[in-house]
């Protein structure tokens, strides 16, 4: 059976003292038994410094890094120093990188490769705009997302792909239960070719877009959703542990 993940990214926001005292209130907020996998994923500057806070209840990650280990890229941050300091994990290709910074799936491509090559895991997200699920081009769109970037020269034994509905994602809208099972089932329909039933079966896919205490179990109990990729209400400590009890629960089928 597929451990649920609960991940929660932070994306540009709070101070490393918000940072500190959120994570602090996650900590108190855990019930005792918590059988899910955590991790929060802050701006890259917090990363080193929040590392001592976590108690080994979390995993701390990265938004994003660069594809070459080292070398004359002013401004990037590579894998190899995120593992370096102790990061544990890194968020490729979240939509405001491909639609905000025009990263293309060339270019995720090289981030996965170079990130896992680094030791670290992955979240690989995935998902459609608005217009072209209107259009039609749902599985189209995760299609190229998916045959483009993973392959078989690409090992999945450390990779979570994220589904998040581009028009879902800080919007409030949420995808149905059943609007998020029909695009989890594709995607592990889609690994299943690239790699076998085995890899498709034991990979995790979460999902993403407006995830809150009060629609994480019903999205989570969904057969092929195994967990979730949480932005705005992963910054609130209540409504991310409501989340993760959500996650129990739809884990244990209460
Ligand atoms: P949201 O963001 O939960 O605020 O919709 C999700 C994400 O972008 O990962």
């Amino acid at each position: 059976m597929r451990r649920k993940y609960v991940a929660g990214n932070w994306k540009m926001n709070l101070t490393l003292s918000e940072g500190k005292a959120l994570i602090e209130g996650v900590l108190a907020g855990l019930p005792g038994d918590c059988a899910v996998d955590l991790a929060v994923f802050p701006p890259f500057v917090y990363v080193h410094p929040l590392l001592g806070f976590l108690k080994g209840k979390l995993e701390i990650g990265a938004q994003n890094c660069y594809f070459e280990p080292s070398g004359a890229f002013t401004g990037e941050v590579s894998p190899v120093m995120l593992r370096d300091v102790g990061c544990h994990s890194v968020i490729i290709g979240h939509s405001e990188r491909r639609h905000i910074l025009g990263e293309t799936n060339g270019v995720l491509k090289k981030k996965v490769v170079a990130a896992l090559e680094a030791g670290l895991k992955v979240i690989y997200c995935v998902g459609e705009k608005l217009d072209e699920r209107e259009a039609g081009r749902t599985e189209a769109v995760l299609h190229g997302q998916i045959h483009e970037v993973l392959g078989p020269d690409v090992s999945l034994e450390r990779v979570t792909i994220a589904y998040e509905p581009v028009w879902a994602i800080g919007t409030g809208k949420t995808a149905t239960g059943a609007q998020a099972q029909e695009a989890h089932a594709y995607i592990r329909r889609e690994i299943g070719k690239l790699y076998g039933p085995g890899v498709a079966e034991s990979l995790r896919i979460q999902y993403g877009g407006s995830v809150k205490a009060s629609n994480a179990r019903e999205l989570m109990s969904q057969p092929d959703v195994d967990g979730a990729l949480v932005g705005g209400a992963s910054l609130k400590a209540d409504e991310f542990v409501g989340i993760i009890k959500g996650a129990m629960a739809a884990q244990s089928g209460r």
